[in-house]
């Protein structure tokens, strides 16, 4: 049997270049391997655990989908699908819910994070959020999970649960394990943190013109004096010319740096194009998807449905183990 992969974005926005490296690009990875069975989502119901607006969520987990395909997620190999039409989703939170300490979820520093950023909004939807992302895992069975290094807490939540599930109930839950990508942890453009839509002026949208990406590399802090050591906006700078820039251009640019020959904005400026060159056909098939929503739709529609075949089984089981059928 093959072995089965799951990941998820929420609905909060346009999509960034840290998204795309840290997620995206291992789920194209893993669905282009014929040993791996992918299931993609939208995590919308995930995205109503911090403030958000009704419409904007309708239309942005719309626009995930769209981002899916034109990144190059296919759906006749992957099921692309919106977690919140999957009821099982919610039905398993709600059963691992009741193996879950209120500590354990208490002390998860993406809960304390969250909290800071929303002190009026400390909801138990927030606490719960580590559950539902082990639902979302494990409904599938799923071994691995492409994502960033920032969800590693929530993974090691979503093996403890199946350990637990496994030993109590004698369910046949698999530990998932992250699949990391060489674009883990992007960092912010503003030289701190990690790129994240939160922060503003941290991120490259995918959707950016060259003259945006331009605009946005130049901003990057960069201190006058070249040559010293790479730390702040210069470490962004680096680790992205590493990503985007051929070996031996990205190597010629770091001598120059230590031999203080390097003119900043010709770095800014190679990066830049670069950048957008690997966006270009993304953006192109974008346009091209986006005048097809009947196809969009149709893909939503399908996903359902080979979702939710998967999901019955495995609620079915819990279920019976659980005394609850
Ligand atoms: P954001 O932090 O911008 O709100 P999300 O939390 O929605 O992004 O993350 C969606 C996916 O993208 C996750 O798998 C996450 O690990 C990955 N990701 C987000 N930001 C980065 C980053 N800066 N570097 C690498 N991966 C990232
Ligand atoms: N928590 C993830 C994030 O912020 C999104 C997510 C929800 C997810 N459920 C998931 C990721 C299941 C992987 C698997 O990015």
């Amino acid at each position: 049997m093959k072995k089965r992969v799951l990941s998820g974005i929420r609905a909060t926005g346009r999509l960034h270049l840290g998204n795309y490296l840290g997620a995206i690009k291992g789920m194209i990875e893993l669905q282009n391997n014929p040993s791996y069975q992918c299931f993609y989502m939208v995590a919308d119901a995930h995205t109503i655990t911090t403030p958000y607006s009704p419409s904007e969520l309708q239309k942005n987990r719309v626009e995930i989908i769209i981002d899916y395909l034109a990144a190059g997620l296919d759906p006749e190999k992957s099921t692309l699908f919106i977690q919140s039409q999957i009821n099982e989703h919610f039905e398993l939170a709600y059963y691992f819910s009741s193996i879950v300490s209120i500590a354990r979820m208490q002390h998860l520093p993406t809960y304390k994070e969250k909290v800071k950023q929303y002190p009026d909004a400390n909801t138990m939807a927030l606490l719960n959020y580590p559950v539902l992302m082990a639902a979302d895992i494990l409904l599938y069975k799923a071994d691995l999970v492409p994502v960033g290094i920032d969800q590693e807490p929530h993974l090691e939540v979503a093996r403890e649960i199946a350990r637990k599930m496994n030993q109590i109930y004698k369910t046949s839950f698999p530990e998932p394990k992250r699949f990391a990508t060489s674009g883990e942890y992007i960092p912010s453009l503003k030289g701190e943190g990690k790129m994240s839509k939160s922060v503003e002026g941290s991120y490259i949208n995918l959707t950016d013109s060259l003259d945006e990406i331009v605009k946005k590399i130049r901003s990057i802090p960069t201190s006058t004096e070249v040559g010293g050591p790479i730390i702040g906006g210069i470490k962004t700078l680096f680790i992205l010319s590493e990503i985007f820039l051929p070996k031996n251009l990205y190597q010629e640019f770091k001598d120059k740096y230590h031999n203080k020959t390097l003119k900043y904005v010709e770095l800014k400026d190679t990066l830049a194009q670069a950048i957008y060159e690997e966006l270009k056909p993304f953006q192109e098939k974008r346009s091209q998807i986006v005048s097809d929503i009947n196809y969009v739709k149709k893909v939503i529609l399908d996903g359902a449905e080979k979702a939710s075949q998967v999901a019955q089984e495995t609620i079915k089981e819990v279920k019976e183990k659980m005394g609850l059928l």
